[in-house]
Formats: C-alpha cells, sequence, structure tokens
C-alpha cells in the first residue's frame, strides 16, 4: 500500500499542462510555452566554467554537511551587501535547490497538527511540503486590489496557539508582487515575541526586481528562516542549489536532518555558486534587463486583450491575470487555450481556491515567443467570444 501522505500529495497542475503541451508537440503542434517557471537563458558562462573546473579539480566528493564554507561566506557577504542583514556562515545551510531548504525547515520547526501560516494564492508545492510533515497549512487570502499582498491584520487574526510560522514569498510566485517595506515590518512584529511564531521567508525570486527595492526579512527581524536558492536569478534550476539561513538553534539539528536524508549539496555545483555569486552580476544584469522588457510588453498586451491586471507586477517573472471575464474555471480555462491557441498557460487554481478565476503568465521565454503567444491567445478569444 502507498502511505497515506503519500498518497494525499496533490500533483502540479502547470506540470499536467507541460506533458499535454509535450504531447501536442510530438504530434507535430507548435506550442508557445508561457506555463513553466523557468528562466530560458543560458546558465552565464562563468558559472558553467566553475563549474567544469571543480570536476577537474576533484570536487566530485561529499562536502561539509552545512556545504563548503566559502559559499556560506559569500552567501553572508551577499546578504549583508544587498540587504545590510549580518549573518554569519554558521547559520547557513547549503542544499540541493531550494525545494530541500523548505523540507529541512518543517521538518524542523513542525510537531502534529502545527500550523503554517500562507497566503492564498501561493506556490504550489507549500501545502505539501507541511502537510508531508503532519501540519497544517492555514491560508490567508490576498487580494488582487492590494497588489496580492497580505493584509497583515488579516494574518494576525489566523494565528492561535499551534501557529508556528508565517510563510511568506516576496517576490511571489505567481503574483509577481512584492510585499512593501511597511507590510514586511508589520509582519515582522507578529513574529516580536520569543513565543510567537517565525517568519519563513522564501526569497527565491530576490533580485528579480524591476521597480522598486526588494527587502529580505532579515532587515526586520531575526526571528526568522530565510529560503533562497540559485535556480531563477542565476538560471540554475538543473544544477540544483539552493540554501537556508536560519536562527542559531535550529541549525544543529537541521544540520542532523541533512546528514542523515541528503548528506551535502553537490562539490562541483557548490563551486559553481561561488562564482555565480562572485562573477555573475554582468549576467544578472542583462537578464533583468531583459525580463523587464518582456514584462512590459506582456502586460500592456495582455490588458489589450481583456485581461484584468489591477496592480502591475514589479518582481519575479509572472503576470498573474484576472481571466474572470473567460471562465470561473482556471483548469478548464488553460486547457482550452492550450488545445485551441497552442499557448500553454497556468491555471491559477494550482496556486490555492483563491487563484481560480486568474491564469499565470511567465515571461520567462523570448519576447518573439511571448509576442507570438499573445497573438494566437488574441485571435482565439476574439473568434470564442
Ligand atoms: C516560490 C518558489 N519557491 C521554491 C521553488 C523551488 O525552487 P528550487 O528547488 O529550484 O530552488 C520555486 C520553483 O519554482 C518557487 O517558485
Amino acid at each position: 500500500m502507498i502511505s497515506k501522505r503519500t498518497s494525499e500529495m496533490t500533483s502540479f497542475i502547470v506540470m499536467d499542462v507541460l506533458e499535454r503541451a509535450n504531447e501536442m508537440e510530438r504530434e507535430g503542434v507548435d506550442i508557445i510555452h508561457l506555463e513553466v517557471g523557468e528562466p530560458d537563458f543560458d546558465t552565464p558562462s562563468c558559472v558553467k566554467e566553475a563549474a567544469c573546473r571543480a570536476l577537474e579539480d576533484g570536487h566530485t566528493h561529499y562536502t561539509h554537511s552545512l556545504g563548503m564554507y566559502e559559499l556560506r561566506e559569500a552567501i553572508c557577504e551577499y546578504y549583508l551587501t544587498r540587504y545590510g542583514a549580518s549573518i554569519d556562515p554558521d547559520q547557513v545551510i547549503v542544499t540541493s535547490g531550494s525545494s530541500p531548504a523548505i523540507f529541512l525547515v518543517f521538518s524542523a520547526l513542525l510537531e502534529t497538527d502545527d500550523q503554517v501560516i500562507i497566503s492564498d494564492p501561493h506556490y504550489a508545492c507549500y501545502p505539501n511540503f507541511i502537510k508531508f510533515v503532519q501540519g497544517q497549512p492555514v491560508t490567508v487570502p490576498v487580494y488582487e486590489e492590494d497588489g496580492f499582498q497580505y493584509r497583515p491584520e488579516s494574518i494576525k487574526e489566523k494565528i492561535t496557539s499551534k501557529t508556528r510560522a508565517i510563510f511568506i514569498n516576496s517576490p511571489s510566485n505567481p503574483t509577481g508582487n512584492l510585499l512593501s517595506e511597511s507590510r514586511m515590518t508589520a509582519i515582522a512584529d507578529l513574529a516580536g515575541e520569543p513565543d510567537s511564531p517565525f517568519i519563513v521567508s522564501d526569497e527565491i525570486y530576490q533580485g528579480l526586481v524591476y521597480e522598486g527595492k526588494d527587502h529580505s526579512i532579515l532587515e526586520f527581524t531575526d526571528r526568522a528562516f530565510v529560503l533562497n536558492g540559485f535556480s531563477k536569478l542565476y538560471a540554475m534550476t538543473g544544477l540544483r542549489l539552493g540554501y537556508v539561513i536560519a536562527p542559531r538553534p535550529f541549525i544543529r539539528p537541521m544540520q542532523k536532518l541533512q546528514q542523515n536524508f541528503f548528506i551535502s549539496a553537490n562539490a562541483m555545483v557548490q563551486k559553481a555558486g561561488i562564482a555565480a555569486l562572485k562573477e555573475a552580476g554582468d549576467d544578472v544584469a542583462r537578464m533583468k534587463n531583459t525580463y523587464n522588457k518582456r514584462r512590459r510588453f506582456m502586460i500592456d498586451r495582455l490588458k489589450q486583450i481583456g485581461f484584468g491586471i489591477t496592480i502591475e507586477p514589479t518582481g519575479a517573472f509572472y503576470v498573474f491575470a484576472n481571466a474572470r471575464h473567460l471562465s470561473e474555471d482556471s483548469y478548464k480555462l488553460a486547457f482550452e487555450i492550450l488545445e485551441n491557441a497552442h499557448v500553454g498557460v497556468a491555471p491559477g487554481i494550482d496556486f490555492g481556491s483563491n487563484g481560480e478565476g486568474y491564469l499565470r503568465f511567465s515571461y520567462a521565454n523570448s519576447l518573439e515567443n511571448i509576442a507570438e503567444g499573445m497573438d494566437r491567445l488574441q485571435k482565439y478569444l476574439e473568434g470564442r467570444a
């Protein structure tokens, strides 16, 4: 028998869209992919060279379970320069992507039935991580008219004696929006007392910000866990590298989890991570500049086509557009668009019940493909009306 925990796990619907799109491609249909949340850029050459060099130099063995010291130092340097947050290498655990880091944090933090507050919509996998370690996700709806930012007072209403963490993700997947400094401050205040919940902050889209300034939760409180990784900013999804920054008392317990379950992150990829942090600044600036042009173009075209975008997204590489005028069933709508317009989009329901009626468009694709995707979408929707 398959365990209850595993069989209760939901699939990632966007992957269902992608798999159907791939099937259609095998039948010869040309698809424009706006569903996947993965940079289309090649990994910066300084990163690839560092990885190859690491292999040549014999970095093919286990490393320290917390990660290479030089990488942890570079991560601290990054947080100090970018956010003025002073952390020590002994507060960092390097993982094979930020996904294992999420697993480490919730495993160390939650007893059975402990609660974690998450926004709705949210990154699709969060509830599954929480439930897998016997915790309970508690959702707080966020709304288009607030730019999908939490209302701190709504979080406060949901805090109970079982709340162990408040989860934030800014810039956010799926909405592409940022939490303002004032709202972040107010949320950090909810973690103010020793028996208050911790803040867990997924900062994986940090750096991909096109207007204003992004913030780390560490600027506002040290009762926080930071999750971050190299997948998005450095276009390193397949290399699998991430990390968690945690309050000191949690490091040794999480280190034991890492030793038992994962041993260490890949050695040569850690070397590549050091190069990313130290040498890839120009590559990141170039990618960011290109994302921004695509963002502007996509927002304008989606609005022209009739999608609702009340507050324009300024981060990550997503536009979460209101499609209620087309359908209340985003799952059906996403597949209808795929089958008829040959454009892959992610249904809002994948990201929580409050995401129903929305579609997520990713601009991690070339301007040319985005333009073609928008044209196809417009033509199909005009014909459908
Ligand atoms: C918000 C968010 N967190 C975490 C992840 C996982 O990233 P990785 O495991 O590649 O670091 C993703 C991937 O799409 C994401 O969008």
